[in-house]
C-alpha cells in the first residue's frame, strides 16, 4: 500500500492506480507525454489547484480502490510480448474500429451544428490530423517497431536494440504530438461537455470523444512509461 506525495511522478502514479488517471485528466495533468516530472513541479506550474486537496482526493480515492479488492499490475513482472499483445488488443484494435466510425460524427456535428458552433470547424479539422497520424503511427509500429521488439526478446541481438531505440525516438516524438491534439480538442469543447440543448449525435461525439482521449492516453502511458521506459 503506498501513500503518495508530491515528489511521485504522474507516470508512477497512473502505473500503480491506473484509475488516478481520471483524476488528472479532469486537472490537465499529463501522466503520459510528460509524465516523467515529480508532481511537484507540474504543480507548481499550476497554482489553481490545491496541492493538498489533489493529495487527499488521489489517496483517498485509491484507498477506496485498493478496499474494492482490485490489485495493483506489477508491469515490472510483465514481459514486453505480453505488454505488446495487451496494447494491440486494448488499445490498437480499439482505434482501428473507433476512428471511421467517429470520423462520420464529428463531420455530421460540423455540417449541422457548425454555423451556430463555429468551433466544430477547428475540431474537424484537429480530429482528422490526429487520424492521420495516428493512423499512420500505428503502420509503423504493427510492422516495424513491435516485431523489432518480437525479435529482440527472442535473440537479444544488440543490434536490434540500437534499431528499436532509434525507431522509439520517432514514436515518442508521434506520442506528443497525438497527446497535444487530443489535449486542443479538449480544451475547445469545454472538456468535451457539449452545450445544453444538445442533440443526440453531438452528446455521442463528444462522449466517444472523451473515450478516444482516455484510451489514447493510457495507450502512450504504457508505450513510453512501461515497454520503452530508458
Ligand atoms: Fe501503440
Ligand atoms: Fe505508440
Amino acid at each position: 500500500m503506498h501513500t503518495f506525495n508530491i515528489d511521485h511522478t504522474p507516470a508512477e502514479i497512473v502505473r500503480l492506480f491506473p484509475k488516478a488517471s481520471d483524476l488528472f485528466k479532469e486537472n490537465k495533468i499529463d501522466f503520459c507525454c510528460g509524465g516523467d516530472k515529480p508532481l511537484r513541479e507540474t504543480l507548481a506550474k499550476k497554482p489553481a489547484i490545491n496541492e493538498g486537496e489533489l493529495l487527499q482526493v488521489l489517496n483517498d480515492t485509491y484507498t477506496e480502490w485498493k478496499e474494492e479488492g482490485n490489485k495493483e499490475v506489477d508491469w515490472e513482472q510483465v514481459s514486453r510480448i505480453e505488454l505488446i499483445d495487451h496494447i494491440m488488443k486494448e488499445h490498437h484494435q480499439y482505434l482501428h474500429q473507433e476512428l471511421d466510425p467517429l470520423s462520420q460524427f464529428v463531420t455530421k456535428i460540423y455540417r449541422v451544428h457548425g454555423q451556430a458552433n463555429p468551433h466544430l470547424r477547428q475540431l474537424h479539422k484537429l480530429y482528422h490530423q490526429f487520424k492521420e497520424d495516428i493512423e499512420a503511427h500505428l503502420v509503423e509500429e504493427e510492422t516495424q517497431l513491435f516485431p523489432l521488439v518480437r525479435r529482440y526478446e527472442d535473440s537479444g541481438d544488440p543490434d536490434l536494440a540500437a534499431k528499436i531505440e532509434v525507431l522509439n525516438k520517432d514514436m515518442e516524438e508521434e506520442h506528443q504530438a497525438a497527446g497535444d491534439l487530443l489535449k486542443e480538442m479538449r480544451e475547445i469543447t469545454n472538456d468535451f461537455v457539449p452545450p445544453e440543448g444538445a442533440c443526440n449525435s453531438y452528446r455521442i461525439t463528444y462522449a466517444r470523444l472523451a473515450d478516444l482521449e482516455s484510451n489514447t492516453f493510457e495507450h502512450i502511458h504504457l508505450e513510453n512509461n512501461i515497454l520503452f521506459k530508458s
